[in-house]
């Protein structure tokens, strides 16, 4: 790295180039501006640290195989380039975005076989939840699920999230979740959501319906380490045994939600289990520090 970080400007690499953030172009006829044919990963690191990004890079293998966009490069070589890009800006705390697209053709549906994809990446300051979000806990709205059906797959069409964060924010909420046909609670517009009931860390199963969060992951894997009980099955906000509700996301850890609509969740605080999983979380993201 030649320039001290805090001297650096924004830059981001464009299909093997380096460039500064603001010269950075992309051709009008890419798939991913046309037809939203892509793919996207966002992974933080902690001081010069990824927090699970082998994880983070498996997963965009398979959003890249689900869609039949070859990875333009090996994960090895992807892992490396995440990294560049992080220390050719000025964030300690950093969000890496990588987007990758099936590429730029003249506009037609049916792609040619033999395209080159488009990848971008790039590094911003790592947003966090505010104390006040933390302390309080957020509001949320739900919705009908209008997504399509492979919401496994992290495509970079989310017209359907940018209408549901819409739809919350005009309702003065910060998170709109998203209920199936049965009023079974999948996840949000960019988080999942977890609940306790019955003193049990409960959240909707890996399928179709949700993406497989890295963070989800993450607070399963330490509720689990610490004894409590962890049930992943369709869940719905009637349920009498409902004491607390957190959503999880790569740039929040976990947050509580303290209503979601009209209704209270537990005692519209912070709920207790919610935070000591969330300490739990941070304890581990602060380890990465001084890794
Ligand atoms: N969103 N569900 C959806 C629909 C998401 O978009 C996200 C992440 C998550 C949580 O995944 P993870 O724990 O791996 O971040 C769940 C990212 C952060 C975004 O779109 O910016």
């Amino acid at each position: 790295m030649s320039l001290p970080r805090s001297q650096q400007t924004l830059t981001a690499y464009v299909n093997g180039t380096f460039i500064a953030l603001a010269d950075a172009t992309i051709h009008i006829e890419d798939r991913g501006f046309q037809f939203a044919d892509g793919v996207y990963e966002v992974v933080a690191c902690f001081a010069g640290s990824f927090l699970d990004l082998q994880a983070h890079l498996e997963r965009l293998q398979r959003s890249c195989d689900g869609v039949r966009i070859p990875l333009p490069c090996s994960l090895e070589k992807m892992a490396e380039l995440v990294q560049q890009t992080y220390e050719r800006n000025p964030f300690e705390d950093a969000m890496v975005y990588i987007q990758i697209t099936r590429g730029a053709a003249p506009r037609s549906h049916l792609p040619q076989a033999e395209l080159t994809p488009t990848l971008i990446i790039t590094s911003r300051l790592l947003p966090k939840p505010s104390d006040e979000k933390v302390a309080t806990g957020i509001k949320a709205i739900t919705l009908k699920d209008i997504r399509w059906k492979h919401c496994e797959i992290k495509s970079i069409a989310l017209l359907a999230s940018v209408l549901g964060k819409q739809e919350a924010a005009l309702q003065q909420a910060d998170e709109a979740f998203w209920l199936d046909e049965e009023n079974h609670v999948l996840e949000g517009c960019a988080t999942n959501i977890l609940a306790i009931i019955d003193d049990t860390l409960v959240t909707h199963p890996l399928d179709h319906q949700v993406l497989g969060g890295i963070t989800r992951d993450m607070a399963i894997r330490v509720a689990k380490e610490h004894g409590l009980t962890v049930e992943e099955r369709p869940w719905s906000l009637e349920e009498s045994g409902l004491t607390e509700a957190m959503m999880s996301s790569t740039t929040n850890a976990v947050i509580p939600i303290r209503c979601i609509n009209e209704q209270i969740i537990g005692d519209g605080k912070a709920g207790k289990t919610t935070m000591q999983i969330r300490a739990w979380m941070l304890e581990a993201m602060e380890a990465l520090r001084s890794a």
